[in-house]
């Protein structure tokens, strides 16, 4: 891609978990009564056809990677592990009694933090309690993040045992000068044994996890990485772009200088160099920073049109109601969100007193929901559509004079009544969903809140 392009359209610029964006949620938040309405009309729709997502935020890590922009509890004292799951347990309560009927659990994913720092029956435990009071949907998945150096053979196995088929592993970059500026010394023998492990238990899908922009991190450490990494050829890939938030509080990012992060050109060379490396050995394209082999499930609901993204990611199953449990869990419901308390001890403390624990949260506008779903199918298909009248939205003929700059500079295909990301530019399509975003054009933010989009 043009060093032109990178430098014009380098710019703070949000990921699209959501729409609206975190930042651009409602002042007020959202009332407790709003987001139990729009749940319970939300399962009340979706529940007995699609299911329901469970996302669980387990936040707990030994050790402080400075790179990392995850809502983590640094920790290295197990004792915290029982009274955590049993207020997972106890918030899990809450929902399934504002439920009206059994919750149909299509999708469960355990995130973090590091859902491995607990112990296996510790996990057990919380499964168990979720399952108990949920149906399995015919086409359930669940999936967990694992880190390479605290997973065990028994955490897969259980796990496994337990409905799990799809692992992830964190990786990031196998250079020691990264992983030391980082603070994640990460060996390659513990990623191939996780690796191997999960396969021989069955797993049907294990991913790798990959950031480019890391700081340090030259053209050579990521062509040995993806080299690394190929040998053990896992089924997806996330190649992610550091995000460089140092300024979000409780992120801790440190122990490098500013200038010791690859930006601009230098940094999208990792990527362009990365990805043709990926592309050339076999994987394909399934939406933003994530490659996949053409057997694995996420590029078949990439190619059959039926991928969804969420605060989770990328994801197979499109569910309409995601319920988040945890410290700083977010909740979906499509017609809004919810965010938990993002402190351990407030969060505990409410679920405690049978109280939700949300702080913050957006109801969407009928308006909102329209840009949601182009935002959606561009992040998910590289493609939208306006022909059908519910697709219009107050600023589309704006929109499209914002988009006639990225046309020109051949990011998008303007057709009759949508548009196309063309497969060389799909590197941006966070920039093409900015302008569709209307909080963002119509309230520029005075100071940076957003990673930069290259
Ligand atoms: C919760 S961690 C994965 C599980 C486990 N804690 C581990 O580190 O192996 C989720 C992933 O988010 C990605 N990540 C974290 N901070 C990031 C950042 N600042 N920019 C880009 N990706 C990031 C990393 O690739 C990381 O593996
Ligand atoms: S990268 Fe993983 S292990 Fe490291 S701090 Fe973030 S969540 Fe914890």
């Amino acid at each position: 891609m043009n060093n032109f392009l990178v430098k014009k359209y380098n710019v703070p610029g949000p990921r699209y978990t959501s729409y609206p964006t975190v930042p651009y949620w409602n002042e007020e938040g959202i009332s407790k009564s709003d987001w139990i309405k729009t749940f319970q009309d939300s399962f009340k729709e979706s529940n007995t056809s699609k299911g329901i997502s469970i996302y669980i935020h387990l936040p707990f890590c030994e050790s402080l990677c400075t790179f990392c922009a995850c809502h983590k509890h640094i920790t290295r004292r197990h004792e915290v592990e029982i009274p955590y799951i049993e207020s997972v347990l106890k918030e899990w309560e809450i929902y399934a009694s504002l439920l009206p009927d059994k919750p149909l659990l299509r999708e469960l994913h355990l995130g973090g933090g590091t859902p491995t720092f607990f112990q296996t029956k510790n996990l057990e435990k919380l499964i168990k309690g979720i399952l108990k009071t949920t149906e399995l949907h015919k086409d359930y998945e669940f999936s967990f993040e694992g880190h390479p150096n605290n997973t065990t053979k028994e955490h897969l196995q259980i796990l496994y045992n337990l409905g799990f088929k799809r692992v992830s592993f964190g990786v990031q970059c196998y250079s020691e000068k990264v992983q030391k500026a980082i603070h994640r010394i990460q060996p390659f023998e513990n990623v191939k044994n996780v690796t191997d492990w999960a396969r021989a238990i069955g797993y049907t899908s294990t991913s790798h996890d990959l950031v480019f922009g890391l700081p340090f991190q030259t053209v050579d450490n990521i062509k040995n990485t993806i080299l690394k990494t190929i040998q053990l050829r896992p089924d997806r890939i996330s190649f992610y772009s550091y995000a460089h938030v140092p300024w979000v509080k409780g992120v801790g990012q440190r122990g490098f200088d500013n200038d010791d992060v690859p930006k601009g050109e230098i940094k999208r060379k990792l990527y362009e160099i990365g990805k043709q490396m990926l592309l050339d050995l076999g994987y394909v394209e399934t939406g933003m920073d994530h490659f996949a082999l053409p057997d694995d499930s996420l590029f078949k609901a990439f190619d059959n049109a039926n991928m969804h993204r969420n605060f989770m990611g990328y994801t197979t199953n499109p569910t309409q109601l995601m319920i988040g449990l945890g410290m700083s869990a977010i909740g979906d419901s499509w017609y809004s969100f919810a965010q938990n308390d993002k402190t351990l001890k407030a969060y505990q403390e409410r679920v405690e007193q049978k109280e939700l624990p949300i702080i913050k949260g957006h109801l969407l506008t009928r308006e909102d929901l329209t840009i949601r779903q182009h935002i959606l199918n561009i992040m998910c298909h590289f493609k939208t559509s306006w022909q059908d009248e519910s697709l219009q939205f107050r600023q589309l003929p704006q929109t499209l004079q914002r988009l006639e700059e990225l046309e020109k500079d051949g990011l998008v295909i303007i057709t009759a009544d949508g548009l196309e990301v063309p497969k060389e530019a799909r590197a941006f399509v966070r920039n093409i969903c900015m302008a569709f975003d209307l909080y963002l054009v119509e309230n520029k933010p005075d100071t940076q809140l957003f990673s930069m989009t290259v």
